[in-house]
C-alpha cells in the first residue's frame, strides 16, 4: 500500500467529473487500499477519487475514523437515488479545502445505490452523520467541494485567505 498525495483548492482536478469503474481489476483494488491508508492516515472520515487525482468513481469512509472494525466502507459508482428533509451539518471539514469550517445545508437522508469492491450492487439508506459524510463524498465525484454549498461571502473570505498564503509559499 502506499499513501497518496491529497490534492486541495484551487487544484483544477477537483471540479472534475468521475466517470464510473466498470471494470474492477487489480489497479482498482490497490487505488482502494491506497485511498483507504491515505484517509487513515490524514487522518480523515472519507476521502473520494477525485481528491487523490483518480477519476474512477470511488469513495471510502469510515465513520468511526478506523476505531471500529467492520465500520470501512467502500463504494464504487455511488449515486444518491434519493434524499429526504433538510439538516444542517455543523462545521463541516475536507482534507481538500484546508483551514476551513462551515455549516452546510445537507438532505437529512439519503437513499444511495452503489457498488461493493467486489462488484455487487447494494442500496442503502443512510440517516444525519452518515448521510451528510455520503453526501459530502458523492459531493467529490461530481467536481463539487463544500466552499461550493456555503455562502458566498464566506467563500470569497476563503479564496483571498488561500491567494495570500500561496503569494507567501512563492516568495
Ligand atoms: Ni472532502
Amino acid at each position: 500500500m502506499a499513501l497518496l498525495d491529497i490534492l486541495s483548492y484551487p487544484d483544477k482536478f477537483l471540479t472534475k467529473k468521475a466517470k464510473p469503474v466498470t471494470n474492477i481489476d487489480g489497479a482498482i483494488q490497490k487505488t482502494i487500499d491506497d485511498m483507504i491508508e491515505t484517509m487513515y492516515n490524514a487522518p480523515g472520515i472519507g476521502l473520494a477519487s477525485i481528491q487523490i487525482g483518480c477519476d474512477k468513481s470511488i469513495i471510502v469512509y469510515d465513520l468511526s475514523y478506523g476505531e471500529n472494525e467492520g465500520s470501512l466502507q467502500v463504494f464504487l459508482n455511488p449515486k444518491i437515488i434519493e434524499t429526504c428533509g433538510e439538516t444542517v451539518s455543523e462545521n463541516e471539514g475536507c482534507l481538500s479545502v484546508p483551514d476551513f469550517r462551515s455549516d452546510v445545508k445537507r438532505s437529512a437522508s439519503v437513499i444511495i445505490e452503489a457498488l461493493d469492491r467486489e462488484g455487487k450492487p447494494l442500496k442503502i439508506e443512510a440517516k444525519e452523520y452518515h448521510a451528510i459524510v455520503l453526501q459530502h463524498e458523492i459531493d467529490h465525484l461530481n467536481g463539487i467541494l463544500f466552499i461550493n454549498r456555503v455562502s458566498a461571502l464566506k467563500r470569497e473570505l476563503y479564496k483571498r485567505h488561500i491567494k495570500k498564503q500561496i503569494k507567501q509559499d512563492d516568495k
